[in-house]
C-alpha cells in the first residue's frame, strides 16, 4: 500500500517535473532571477523606511573601514587597497577644499583615461558633494569644447597623458572654468593637482559635505549620443548608480571575485556596473588602461581573474587572435557585458572554455534593463509577466520610411507581432523615473514619447529596435535615428557631417553607417556633394577628419555624388544610401577608402573591396 502510494507520488512528481520542463522550461531560472530583483527591491524599501540613504560612496567607505587591507584596484601590477584609495581620494578632496572655492553641487568635468587616479578624483569630488562629469578621453577640439560647455562645470580635471587635448582648447575655454592637471609640470593656465595632492591631508573630510537628502539627486553626468544631434550629458542620479552597482551581484558575483575591467570608465558600463559593482561586492578590480587582445589572457592568468566585462567587439577580437596552447587554462568563470552576436558567442565558448556569458541590455540614461538570466545564446533577456510588473516596457511598430514610431489615424501606437522588430520603449513614472539630460529640457523631451497608448502616458524612447520571440526571449535588432555604433562607441552622424561640411570644397555631407563582415556595429561612410567648380582634396579630407574626430568616428568610406536626390525625404535618401553600401561594381559614383598608412583617402578598388569582404583588411 505504502509502496504503491510512494511510487504513485514519485511518478506524479516526475510527471509534474516533465510538465514543468515542457510547458514552463524557464520557470526556475525566471523565479530565481525574480527573487533577486525582489530582494533588491526590498532592500531599497528598507533603506527608505529607515530614512537611511546609502549611496555607493557610503558603501565604499564602509568597506574601507571593515577591510582596509583588501586590494580594491590592481593597475599595471601595483595594488591599491581599499584604504589606499580612501586616503588618496581624501587628499583630492582636501586639495580642492584648500585651493579652490569648489562647493557641494558644483560640476567638475573629468578628462582621464583608465587609471587609479580616475577613481581617486571621482571619489574625492564625490566626498565634497560635487557632480562629476565623465568626458570621453578620445574626443578633441570642438567636440571636447562642446561637451565641457554643456555640463557647465566649475573646474576640469585632466589626466597627465591628456594635457595636450586640453591645451588645444584652452584659449576657447570660458575663463571661469579652472583647469587642474594630474602632472607635476603643467602648461600655463593649468594648476598642478598632483603637486597639491602631495601636500594635502589624507584625513577624512566631514560627511556633511556629501550626505545626500535624496537618492534622486544628481551624482554624475555621463555622455551619450542620444539618438540625434551632438553628444548629451545624461543626468545620473544616486539611484541609478546604486541600481548599476547591483548588476554583478545579480549575475552571481561575490566578494571573492577578481573583476577585470578593460572598458573605458567614462562609459556607464565600466564605471557603474564595473567599479560600482565591485564596491557593492567588496571585491577586487584589475583595471587596464586600454583593452589589449594579445595581453588579455596573460593578465587573466597573472591576476587570477574570475570575471570580466565585455562588449561584443572585445570577444570578437579575442577570437581573432592566433590560437595558443592552454587557452582554457584560466580561472575566468563569468563574463558580463553586451552586444555579443551568436556566432562569436559560440566560437568563444568553444575556444576559451565554459565561461558563463551574462548578456545584459541597458541604456546609460534609460530606465530599463534586461539580463540574460536564462542563458539563451544571442538573447539579451527574457520578459515575463512578473518582470513587466517591475519594468513596464513595450515594443511598438516603427515606420522605417518616416523614421518614427507608427501612429494610427487616431494617433495611437501599437504593439508589434511576436517575431517582428519593434521600437523598445519604457514607461516613465515616479517609480521608474527618467532623469533626462543636463541643459535645455529640449534634449530631454526629444527622448520621450507622449500619448502613446492613451492620453497622458509618457515613455522613454530607447532608440533600439528589438524582437521578442514566441518564448518571450528578447533580441537586439538595430539602432534607429542619427547614430550608429562602431568599436563600442556611439557615433553621432550629425557631428561627423558637421566636421566634413567645414571643408571649403564640400557642399553637403550625409553620414551613415554600413555593415561590414566580421565587425560588430557599422563602419562610417560619408556621401558628399562638392561645391561647383571645386575639386576634391583627399589628403585635406583625411587631415580634417583625423584631427577633429576620435578615431572611431572617422568615416571609413567616402562616396562622391554629383547631385542631391530630389525625390523622397532626407531620411529616405539615407536609407537608400545605407542599402547601397560601398560595392564599387554596383555604385557608379566614385568611392574612396580611408588609408591610415598613406594618410589619405584612396580610390576603393575591386581588390580592396574583396579584401574587406573576406575580412583580410583591418578597418
Ligand atoms: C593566484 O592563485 C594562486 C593559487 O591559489 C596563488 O598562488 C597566486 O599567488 C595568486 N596570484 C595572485 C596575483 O593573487
Ligand atoms: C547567459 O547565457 C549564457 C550562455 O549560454 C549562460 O551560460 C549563462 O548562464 C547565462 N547567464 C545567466 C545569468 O544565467
Ligand atoms: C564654373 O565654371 C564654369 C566654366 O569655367 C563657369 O561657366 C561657371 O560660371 C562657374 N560656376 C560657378 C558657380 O562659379
Amino acid at each position: 500500500m505504502l509502496l504503491s502510494w510512494l511510487t504513485g507520488f514519485g511518478a506524479g512528481l516526475l510527471f509534474l517535473h516533465f510538465l514543468q520542463k515542457l510547458l514552463f522550461p524557464y520557470f526556475w531560472d525566471d523565479l530565481w532571477f525574480l527573487l533577486k530583483v525582489v530582494r533588491y527591491g526590498i532592500q531599497m524599501e528598507i533603506y527608505k523606511l529607515r530614512g537611511e540613504l546609502v549611496t555607493v560612496l557610503d558603501k565604499f567607505l564602509s568597506h574601507a573601514r571593515r577591510q582596509p587591507q583588501k586590494a580594491f584596484l590592481i593597475y599595471e601590477g601595483d595594488v591599491y587597497t581599499y584604504e589606499d584609495v580612501d586616503k588618496r581620494s581624501n587628499r583630492v578632496a582636501h586639495a580642492f577644499l584648500d585651493h579652490s572655492s569648489l562647493k557641494r553641487g558644483d560640476v567638475v568635468a573629468l578628462l582621464m583615461s583608465n587609471e587609479p587616479d580616475f577613481i581617486h578624483v571621482w571619489f574625492g569630488l564625490a566626498k565634497l558633494g560635487c557632480v562629476v562629469a565623465f568626458l570621453n578621453s578620445n574626443i578633441r577640439f570642438d567636440s571636447l569644447l562642446h561637451c565641457i560647455c554643456t555640463c557647465e562645470p566649475t573646474a576640469v580635471v585632466v589626466g597627465g597623458d591628456l594635457l595636450g587635448s586640453i591645451e588645444e582648447i584652452l584659449p576657447s575655454l570660458p575663463k571661469h572654468i579652472s583647469v587642474w592637471g594630474m602632472k607635476d609640470s603643467v602648461p600655463q593656465g593649468v594648476v598642478s593637482l598632483k603637486e597639491k595632492l602631495s601636500l594635502a591631508s589624507d584625513e577624512p573630510v566631514p560627511t556633511s559635505h556629501h550626505v545626500t537628502s535624496s537618492l534622486k539627486s544628481t551624482c554624475l553626468y555621463i555622455f551619450t549620443s542620444g539618438t540625434t544631434g551632438l553628444p548629451k550629458a545624461a543626468v545620473i542620479s544616486q539611484l541609478q548608480v546604486l541600481k548599476g552597482s547591483f548588476g554583478l551581484w545579480a549575475f552571481g558575483c561575490t566578494a571573492d571575485d577578481i573583476i577585470y575591467i578593460t572598458l573605458p570608465l567614462y562609459h556607464s558600463s565600466g564605471a557603474l556596473l564595473g567599479i560600482g559593482g565591485c564596491i557593492e561586492l567588496g571585491a577586487t578590480c584589475v583595471l587596464k588602461k586600454k583593452f589589449s587582445a594579445s595581453q588579455f589572457w596573460n593578465d587573466c592568468k597573472k591576476y587570477n581573474v574570475t570575471v570580466f566585462q565585455y562588449i561584443g567587439e572585445l570577444c570578437r577580437y579575442l577570437c581573432k587572435q592566433p590560437q595558443r596552447e592552454g587557452e582554457k587554462d584560466h580561472r575566468v568563470r563569468l563574463a558580463v557585458g553586451n552586444g555579443m552576436s551568436s556566432d562569436v558567442w559560440r566560437q568563444f565558448l568553444d575556444r576559451f572554455g565554459n565561461i558563463k556569458m551574462c548578456e545584459f541590455y541597458g541604456a546609460t540614461e534609460g530606465n530599463i534593463c534586461f539580463m540574460n538570466h536564462t542563458g539563451k545564446i544571442g538573447s539579451v533577456g527574457r520578459a515575463n509577466f512578473f518582470y513587466k510588473l517591475f519594468f513596464a516596457f513595450e515594443l511598438i511598430t516603427y515606420d522605417f520610411q518616416k523614421d518614427e514610431p507608427m501612429r494610427d489615424d487616431e494617433g495611437w501606437c501599437h504593439h508589434v507581432k511576436t517575431g517582428e522588430p519593434g521600437l523598445l520603449i519604457s514607461r516613465v513614472h515616479t517609480k521608474n523615473p527618467f532623469f533626462g539630460y543636463a541643459g535645455s529640457y529640449r534634449h530631454t523631451k526629444s527622448k520621450l514619447l507622449f500619448d502613446v497608448f492613451k492620453k497622458g502616458d509618457v515613455y522613454f524612447n530607447t532608440g533600439d529596435l528589438m524582437v521578442q520571440d514566441h518564448e518571450n526571449f528578447l533580441y537586439f535588432w538595430d539602432r534607429i535615428g542619427d547614430t550608429f555604433r562602431w568599436k563600442g562607441e556611439n557615433v553621432a552622424t550629425t557631428e561627423v557631417a558637421d566636421v566634413i561640411g567645414r571643408l571649403d570644397f564640400v557642399q553637403e555631407a550625409n553620414v551613415y553607417g554600413v555593415p561590414v563582415p566580421g565587425y560588430e556595429g557599422k563602419a562610417g561612410m560619408a556621401s558628399i556633394i562638392l561645391k561647383p567648380n571645386k575639386s576634391l582634396d583627399l589628403e585635406k579630407m583625411y587631415c580634417q577628419v583625423v584631427t577633429s574626430l576620435p578615431a572611431y568616428a572617422c568615416p571609413r568610406f567616402l562616396r562622391i555624388q554629383d547631385k542631391m536626390e530630389t525625390t523622397g525625404t532626407f531620411k529616405l535618401k539615407k536609407m537608400q544610401l545605407v542599402e547601397e553600401g560601398f560595392h564599387p561594381l554596383k555604385i557608379s559614383d566614385p568611392l574612396y577608402f580611408m588609408d591610415n598608412l598613406k594618410k589619405s583617402y584612396i580610390p576603393l578598388t575591386k581588390e580592396i573591396y574583396n579584401q574587406i569582404m573576406l575580412e583580410e583588411l583591418k578597418l
